[in-house]
């Protein structure tokens, strides 16, 4: 049994791999999340109160974080701001969280000598032409374009000087585009399932064609459990299920699950610095580690995430109109 500090864990992905630890270990966890805009205790519901709890809190406090870090053996960093869109129209919060939070983190994990497994993007290493045959490794360089995806790749590059300089018993994985529950109304896929439950016409950005590689939050969630577990202090994983689809595809997708013509959509304003294609070699993670994804069924786990928000509204009803709101202001 070991004791996870999991930051940001009310978020999507934080939420969803709480979830999975709980239903595929015995350990026991605490979630450190601040709860901005983005966290929702509702997605922690029904989890055994003698392996969880809730702390809420800014992984930029120093004295609380030095405390809980001190009191757990792993730390799993999911705390971020995360949407591109948001740092288009104020960075500040990204700097703060994505680069001042890992900073405070780190140094308390340094200080106590703890695991500590870093949870970062493919949007790092920026983007592919739609033709290009290779794929992101982890030897591509860096190259971010956005502020969200810049203060990502800062933090990844604390965590491998901290490494270096300190010691530090780290790990860092970059994950492709996840899907499934629990994810904010703002992303792409939830915004159109939503939309559509809401009688409002989907909303592409410009023609559609960027290329994102989707992969189901829980396929990320066992992929971060088995870097934990066997991982190498020092490395970075790679992780992607082969899920390349353009943007149009996805939407056309969706409407068909949900009974709509395929061209009932709008396209509106593109994305500034949109980034054009992610791909995910995840061969080391998978020859190393034996790693394997079990949802490869693109189509069926969109099918999946469709049901799951026609059965939750309750979860994204309150986020939806103000975000829609938003969007509109930004001819989006
Ligand atoms: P999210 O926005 O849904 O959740 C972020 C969570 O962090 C929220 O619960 C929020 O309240 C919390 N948080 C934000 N600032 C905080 C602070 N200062 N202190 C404590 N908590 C704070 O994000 P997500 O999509 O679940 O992404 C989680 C992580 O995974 C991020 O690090 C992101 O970069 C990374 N990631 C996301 C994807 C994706 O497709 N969504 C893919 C690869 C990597
Ligand atoms: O690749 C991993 C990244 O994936 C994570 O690091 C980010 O935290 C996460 O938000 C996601 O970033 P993207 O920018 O790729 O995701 P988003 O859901 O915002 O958009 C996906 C694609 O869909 C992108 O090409 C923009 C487009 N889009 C998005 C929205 C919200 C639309 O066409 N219409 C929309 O309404």
């Amino acid at each position: 049994m070991q004791r996870l500090l999991v930051t940001g864990g009310a978020g999507f992905i934080g939420s969803n791999f709480v979830h999975y630890v709980m239903s595929t270990t015995e350990n026991f966890v605490t979630v450190l999340d601040k709860l901005t805009y983005a966290g929702n205790l509702e997605s922690l519901k029904h989890l055994p109160a003698d392996r969880f709890q809730f702390v809420k809190g800014d992984i930029c406090d120093q004295p609380l974080v030095d405390d809980l870090v001190a009191a757990h053996d792993v730390v799993v960093h999911y705390a971020a701001e995360s949407h591109n869109d948001n740092s288009l129209q104020d960075p500040r919060p990204f700097l703060d969280t994505n680069i001042i939070g890992t900073y405070t983190l780190i140094e308390a994990a340094r200080k106590h000598n703890k695991r500590f497994h870093h949870i970062s993007t493919d949007e790092v290493y920026g983007d592919l032409e739609l033709d290009d045959p290779e794929r992101f490794t982890e030897n591509t360089p860096y190259n971010p374009s956005s502020p969200y995806s810049s203060t990502k790749a800062g933090s990844d590059l604390l965590v491998r000087a901290w490494v270096r300089s300190f010691g530090l018993q780290a790990t860092i994985s970059n994950c492709s585009n996840n899907y499934g529950p629990y994810q904010h109304v703002e992303k792409f896929i939830p915004r159109q399932i939503t939309n559509v439950i809401a009688g409002i016409r989907p909303k592409l950005y410009g023609k559609g064609e960027n290329v994102r590689d989707w992969i189901h939050a829980n396929d990320h969630s066992s992929a971060v459990l088995a870097i934990i577990d066997k991982g190498l202090i020092g490395e970075t994983y790679l992780i992607g299920a082969d899920g390349e689809k353009n943007n149009k595809e996805v939407v056309e997708l969706i409407l068909a699950h949900m009974g709509q013509p395929r061209d009932a959509y709008d396209h509106v304003v593109d994305r500034a610095g949109h980034d054009l294609r992610y791909a995910i070699d995840s061969t080391k993670l998978r020859t190393e580690l034996g790693w394997q994804p079990q949802f490869s069924n693109f189509d069926a786990g969109i099918e999946d995430t469709i049901d799951w928000y026609r059965a939750n509204e309750d979860w994204w009803r309150p986020q939806k109109a103000a975000t829609e709101a938003k969007y509109k202001e930004q001819g989006q």
